[in-house]
């Protein structure tokens, strides 16, 4: 009998299990204190009441046999795959209903997707960043190698001609630094991909934090459709982190060693997937007409106050940052050059807040600290009133 030995080069626990632990342990051992969680990018505020209705419409649905709903149609219905494609189109992304997968997370389908290529690619994953790219190409026995985000380069590495790839990894606006790439930036992004018969693997999964015209999809882009597949989520979009929706655009143009990604993507999603309930496809559905989605927009620009709550205070203590005007992540840099699971302990102890050591996003995160924007407006206050000193004791 043998099992996947990769699992043997994974880090012992995922890094938000990690930190979760941690956390748990503390609140246990000082039940006195309130701690306030600024770590794993978790949202607080509730539902759209357009989404809220949406569901409950459903659920009256379900509950007579003329509008009772079994299996979902393949790949979502209609309905949901139709709005997305339209939410692309007004974005000047030409995307079909077709393109569109619905699932029920783009942390899966960012996972899943290895599935339609072959064990032992190369992959070339930004360094910081959000881990589960990382932990799913060791799972898969994949070659991975890593393009180096710095303060020089603004966390936003830039291809390198001498670097050959199979699978190339975007995630814009990026987690764990916040950075956004622009569309010049992208376009070489694409450029080097069809070069190099790569493809890349793109999560814009906190798209809708841009502010300004930077891009928010890769297919803005001229060429993405020849070279790109997009993840996309609602969870921080609209709130569903624990309603869950997401969406994977596959171009139905693109093509590698002779077959079609679109259609193996569907085939491999018909295979080992059953989609998402009818009453959560009508709750996303909700979430991107014009109600749902000015609703969701308050609540997005509720977390970009905290985001600057954040960067003031971060700014008049003089330390370096990234993010938290795009993006609903501020990347700092620790103080007093600690290392960041140092900080970590130093913050939870004396400010009794939580944060994301940068050195879980990856070795060039070393040194570098996360702090989400999704607490309350409140919370955010307090935390960085509490942050100030400790910081300033630490320089
Ligand atoms: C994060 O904190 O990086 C995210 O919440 C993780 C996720 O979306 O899976």
């Amino acid at each position: 009998m043998k099992v996947n030995k990769n699992y043997v080069n994974l880090q012992e626990s995922y890094l938000f299990a990690a930190i979760g632990k941690k956390v748990r342990e503390y609140a246990a051992a000082n039940p006195d204190k309130t701690v306030i969680r600024m770590g794993i990018g978790d949202v607080t505020r509730p539902l759209a009441p357009a989404v809220i209705s949406a569901m409950q419409k459903a659920v009256a649905e379900m509950g007579v046999a003329e509008t009772f709903r079994g299996y979902s149609d393949d790949y979502g219905y209609d309905f949901l795959r139709g709005t997305i494609s339209d939410y692309y189109n007004k974005k000047g992304a030409e995307i079909s209903a077709a393109e569109v997968f619905v699932s029920d997370g783009a942390k899966c389908d960012v996972a899943n997707i290895l599935d339609i290529f072959a064990s032992g690619s190369t992959v070339l994953v930004p360094n910081p960043v959000y881990p589960v790219y990382v932990d799913t190409n060791i799972m898969a026995g994949n070659k991975i190698i890593y393009a180096p985000g710095n303060e020089e380069n603004n966390f936003l590495p830039m291809p390198d001609e001498n670097v050959q790839a199979d699978i190339i990894y975007i995630c814009s606006p990026n987690n764990p630094t916040g950075a956004v790439y622009s569309a010049e930036q992208l376009k070489k992004w694409v450029d080097y991909a069809i070069d190099q018969n790569a493809v890349i693997l793109c999560d814009s999964a906190y798209e809708a934090f841009v502010r300004g015209d930077l891009p928010t999809s890769i297919f803005q882009i001229e060429g993405a459709k020849k070279c790109a597949i997009e993840f996309g989520s609602l969870s921080k979009t609209a709130g569903f982190t624990g309603t869950r929706c997401a969406y994977t655009i596959v171009p139905a143009e693109l093509e590698r060693d002779g077959m079609n990604l679109n259609k193996m993507w569907s085939r491999r999603q018909s295979t080992k997937y059953n989609w998402l309930p009818y009453i959560i496809q009508r709750g996303a559905e909700a979430a991107f007409l014009p109600e749902g989605f000015a609703q969701g927009k308050a609540n997005i620009d509720y977390y970009m106050k905290n985001a600057e709550t954040i960067s003031t205070a971060l700014s008049e203590l003089g330390i370096w940052f990234s993010g938290g005007k795009n993006a609903p992540y501020v990347w700092l840099k620790c103080p007093g050059g600690l290392k960041s699971w140092e900080f970590f302990d130093i913050l939870l102890e004396k400010a009794n807040v939580v944060g994301t050591p940068g050195a879980g996003f990856g070795s060039q995160g070393e040194g570098f600290f996360r702090l989400s924007a999704f607490a309350s407006n409140e919370n955010t206050i307090l935390a960085m009133e509490r942050v100030k000193p400790v910081i300033e004791s630490l320089r």
